[in-house]
């Protein structure tokens, strides 16, 4: 057999093993149990030795077959696929981080995980500091005391902020600190942090894995001794991936080369055309020259991703009848899939937020969030054009 490191592409399709016998499709094992001639072999592969699977809340045959695509993906040695992208990362604070330990966080993450952070984890004796996303690394490397786990997110959720992932990876590993990184907006597909030396990559698979807004699913991969106490963990919370929902994750997944293809090559080609409009403030996208860490992000991704922020000249009411007037976008949160979508932060993700905290994040009152999806570019234009036109008449 060929020795040759296989491409994203083709890991998408076939993983690193191409089948030789059997179905050309992995089957979906629905079954929450798996059944044994005898109580030595059952002891065996309880005490895993045997690498049979005993129950399916601690591992399954369709969901085995969706981790090692991921391994090959991300470059890791052991991915866990759980049911949705807040069980991964609850699975690997809770499984890596106990009480009297402290976490550094960056300020700009997605809004569910913050409140995980502050009601649940904080409530467990685990002190948790925020940093402003520019400053992750400067933080931990001039941290007096260490920190057990830092966790951050890149591109950043709604703002497309970008956080220098080596520059975290190394500051982390010179401290002993466990670096963690949400990876959703980016794929495996435009950016591998692993391979820039971050210990555990996680993503809402519900999004680009998933890629066609029909389930919900969560990624975390890491290197086999980290990964131990994460599945440990996992197998207690009960976060558990079904074997139908993994099925779907892999077909989703065997698209993903060349559905990232699109979504970067749509989102550019919009940002650039938005950017030149009078009608609008500012366009938050990566692969602009004009973002301000754009030189961070050409360094660490392959493609820039099919997420972008606009700021309307307009206030809530204008934003709203520009969302209202989208034929083709839905109006809807979520990311990642097919089909694209625009929200408002203010009224969806980031409801009730004070205007203060919203600038904090550079979210204002007009920010409407583009997921944008794989449909024809010129179409998608033209629907944000008439949105834009409906403000103004
Ligand atoms: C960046 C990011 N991380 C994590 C999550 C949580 O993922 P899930 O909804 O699959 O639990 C989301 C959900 O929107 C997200 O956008």
């Amino acid at each position: 057999m060929s020795t040759r490191k296989r491409q994203p592409s083709t890991l998408c399709v076939q993983g690193e093993h191409t089948q030789t016998s059997g179905p050309a499709v992995v089957p979906i094992v629905q079954t929450s149990t798996f059944v044994f001639e005898n109580q030595q072999q059952l002891l065996d592969s309880v005490q895993g030795k045997t690498g049979k699977d005993v129950y399916t809340r601690w591992s399954n045959p369709t969901t085995k077959n969706v981790e090692e695509k991921l391994n090959a993906l991300e470059g890791t040695e052991d991915t866990h696929v759980l049911a949705s992208g807040m069980a991964a990362i609850s699975s690997a604070i809770m499984g890596l981080v106990k009480s009297g330990d402290r976490i550094l966080s960056s300020d700009s993450i997605y809004g569910g995980t913050l409140h995980l952070f502050n009601k649940i984890i904080s409530q467990s004796g685990v002190q948790i500091d925020y940093v402003d996303t520019a400053e992750v690394a400067d933080r931990l490397a001039d941290s007096g005391s260490t920190y057990k786990l830092c966790f951050f997110e890149t591109p950043t959720n709604p703002t497309l902020k970008i956080v220098d992932i080596k520059a975290v990876a190394d500051a982390a590993r010179a401290k002993g600190t466990i670096s963690m990184i949400d990876s959703t907006f980016g794929s495996p597909i435009n950016q591998r942090p692993y391979e820039l030396g971050i210990d555990l990559v996680m993503h809402s698979a519900t999004k680009y894995l998933g890629g066609h807004s029909d389930i919900i699913a969560g990624t975390i991969s890491g290197s086999k001794e980290i990964m131990a106490d994460v599945r440990s963990a996992a197998k207690l919370l009960g976060g558990t991936m079904d074997p139908f929902a993994s099925f779907l994750l892999d077909r989703g997944i065997k698209t993903l080369g060349v559905r990232m293809e699109k979504h970067n090559f749509n989102a550019k080609y919009l940002a650039e055309k938005l950017s030149n409009d009078s009608r609008i403030l500012r366009v938050h996208y990566p692969g602009l020259s004009s973002h301000p860490q754009h030189d961070v992000a050409r360094k660490q991704m392959d493609g820039f991703g099919g997420m972008m922020s606009i700021d309307l000249d307009s206030d809530l009411t204008g934003t709203s009848k520009f969302v209202d007037s989208l034929e083709i976008f839905l109006n809807a949160v979520s990311l990642g899939g097919v089909e694209s979508l625009a929200s408002i932060p203010a009224l969806s993700t980031h409801y009730g937020l004070e205007e203060s905290a919203l600038n904090e994040m550079d979210i204002s009152k007009s920010t409407v969030r583009l997921s944008i999806g794989i449909e024809d570019a010129v179409d998608l234009l033209n629907d944000l054009m008439t949105g834009l036109d409906v403000i103004g008449s």
